[in-house]
């Protein structure tokens, strides 16, 4: 781990990096104009929509979206962050990066000794689990081959309150440094340490780079706890890692990715050839873990075990993958407890059929629900179809919606009618009006702003459009100013769009989203949707586009002022005893309601819609 590169030393490294001649380092590229093309890397494709712009030293894929500088290409082809993907551009372009400050490099030092202590200590638990017949014997029933231990450097604790002390004072380490990678604790009695870990199966946990930053250790027999794990240190975060990154970096195509619960799962799943699943060490899945495996897999598949616990985490995963813009698929275990029960009990093929058969959350709501309420009684049919109906109104399209409500209404024998009311019913989408209502009601202003979704969808795709390319920002800015944005996080953003392209031509993503999550109160959700997701647009039609973005906007806008005064001249109409003030409110929004309508109606006469 190194420290912070200068700014200035980034931008050295930029002009150093040829994008086209980095690029070719991987994929053949043939100059076609003024761009070259050639095989996307980052999808499958057949004929190549993958565009890499000399003068801009930007790259782009029309096919799947993908498009950065140099940076952004190596940070994606090497599974790299952003300093690291620097340092590798840097030594490839020879070079030096100046030296990181020296308060860094003393953490530095600290963090070096932490994982050379904690690799001898996990070379004396593997040597360990080979001269011993227990442990060997307890991996062996647990069908976990040699190979297989080796691939995973498990081990075993001595029975013994000092072996691994002594071993690595033999090898000259400290005490305090032994202490703080949490491999011993000082005695509560008398001076001295004693060993953490003691009669158990070693776990190391190690991250993508191949360092070991904690171990997980299992008892042999039925005595609590079944797992121990290495206390939080500061080289190991649990949240900030997964277990078995390491393999998955290794074999793993990152097609695919399955989050399971336990060590032994990773581990009952690798032995069965299925080299892509990890972790989450016990904890709930943080947006970190998310993140990382969002680097690791097109589709994310969760497995965790079938128990209550189980199921109220898959739960949680999904939200949480969400914010990562992933929609996880669950795969369902039927009676069996995790992932290694399964295999044990019906091998790799019925878990690839599994796999495949993996249910979409609303499915798997379904599926759990059914399991929970009892169906066959009316309260529970009632209770049972209020759930799911919750779960039927966070579907984003209306056709899913729409073939949900169709499915369990046959499926509980209730008319399509009544779910329809309890999916829509409750929450329809306020108007303008009912939360200005609501707020003067409680006196208090809504935090963020409710749009209509079309209009932020359209803002969203006006940034995207403004960060791709300097060309559509002029477009844009000249269409639309910054008030113009409805929503908070499209304006904030557009303000350092606006900002960035005043210093030069071009703005690189990278840069962008680090400034973006420096501000507060903004909705992440939102960012990620500008600087991850793909763009739907061929370069032919983009003038259209543009227009037909504002037009949708500019539109929505107006609609959305229609709504709130309609609502209002419908509210002050049937009003017995209005007050002059009140009379006088209702006139001007009845004039109102007339401009609204003939701008509407000129708007879609001149667009010829
Ligand atoms: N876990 C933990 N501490 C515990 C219990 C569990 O850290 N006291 C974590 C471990 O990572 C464990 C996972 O939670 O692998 C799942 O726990 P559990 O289902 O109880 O264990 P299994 O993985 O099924 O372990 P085994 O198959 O060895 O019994
Ligand atoms: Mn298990």
């Amino acid at each position: 781990m190194k420290g912070y590169i200068k700014e200035d030393d980034i931008e050295k490294v930029r002009e150093a990096s040829d994008i086209v001649n980095i690029v070719t380092d991987y994929l053949p590229l043939k100059q076609t104009g003024i761009n070259h093309v050639g095989l996307c890397p980052f999808h499958n494709e057949k004929t190549p929509s993958f565009t890499v712009s000399e003068p801009k030293q930007f790259f782009h894929c029309f096919g799947c979206g993908e498009g950065g500088d140099v940076v952004t290409f190596i940070m994606k082809k090497e599974n790299l962050d952003f300093p690291e993907a620097v340092r590798f551009l840097a030594d490839k372009a020879g070079i030096s990066l100046e030296e990181a400050a020296p308060r860094d490099k003393e953490m530095e030092e600290k963090r070096s000794k932490g994982y050379e202590i904690n690799r001898d200590a996990a070379r004396f638990f593997y040597s360990n689990l080979w001269s011993g017949n227990d442990p060997l014997s307890y991996l062996r029933k647990r069908n976990i081959p040699d190979k297989v231990i080796k691939q995973f450097g498990l081990g075993y604790a001595l029975d013994s309150w000092s072996s691994l002390h002594d071993h690595l004072r033999s090898k000259g380490y400290d005490d305090e440094d032994i202490e703080a990678v949490g491999l011993i604790g000082k005695r509560s009695k008398g001076d001295g340490y004693y060993d953490k870990f003691r009669n158990r199966i070693i776990f190391p946990i190690i991250n993508s780079k191949g360092r070991i930053l904690g171990f997980g250790a299992r008892a042999l027999d039925d005595s609590m706890p079944k797992y121990l794990n290495s206390q939080e240190t500061y080289i190991f975060n649990k949240g900030n890692n997964l277990y078995g990154l390491n393999l998955l970096n290794k074999f793993s195509n990152k097609d695919k990715i399955i989050l399971v619960e336990g060590y032994m799962d990773v581990i009952a799943l690798f032995t069965q050839g299925i080299n892509y699943s990890v972790a989450s060490l016990g904890t709930a899945l943080t947006e970190r873990q998310a993140k990382l495996i969002k680097r690791y897999g097109k589709e994310v598949y969760i497995a965790y075990d079938s128990d209550k616990a189980g199921i109220t985490a898959t739960e949680k995963a999904v939200k949480i993958l969400r914010k990562q813009d992933l929609e996880a698929k669950i795969i369902v275990l039927d009676e069996f407890k995790d992932p290694d029960d399964f295999l044990k009990a019906k091998g790799r093929k019925e878990f690839d059929k599994k796999i495949k058969e993996a249910y979409k959350y609303i499915d798997y709501r379904i599926y759990v629900n059914k399991e929970k309420y009892n169906i066959d009684e009316i309260d529970g049919k009632i209770e049972f179809t209020v759930e799911i109906s919750k779960d039927i109104r966070e579907l984003k399209s209306p056709i899913e919606k729409d073939v949900y409500i169709d499915k369990i209404a046959k499926d509980m024998n209730i008319s399509k009618d009544a779910i329809k009311k309890e999916v829509y019913g409750n929450t329809r989408k306020r108007t303008e009006f009912t939360r200005e209502y609501i707020s003067n009601k409680s006196q208090i202003k809504p935090e963020k702003t409710v749009l209509p979704s079309g209009d932020l969808m359209a803002e969203i795709d006006l940034i995207k459009l403004s960060l791709y390319d300097r060309e559509f920002y002029d477009i844009i800015s000249e269409e639309i100013s910054l008030e113009e944005f409805n929503s908070k996080e499209c304006r904030e953003i557009f303000s350092i769009v606006n900002a960035l392209y005043e210093l030069s031509d071009d703005i690189d993503k990278s840069i962008i989203s680090e400034k973006l999550r420096k501000l507060e109160n903004i909705d992440i959700k939102i960012l990620d949707n500008i600087l991850n997701s793909k763009m739907n647009f061929l370069p032919e039609n983009i003038d259209q586009i543009i227009e037909d973005l504002i037009y949708k906007k500019k539109m929505s806008k107006l609609e959305a002022r229609q709504d709130f005064v309609r609502e209002r001249i419908k509210s002050l109409e049937t009003k017995k005893d209005k007050s002059s003030e009140e009379e006088e409110r209702f006139l001007e929004f009845c004039l109102e309601l007339i401009e609204l309508n003939k701008k509407i109606n000129l708007n879609r006469t001149e667009d010829g819609r």
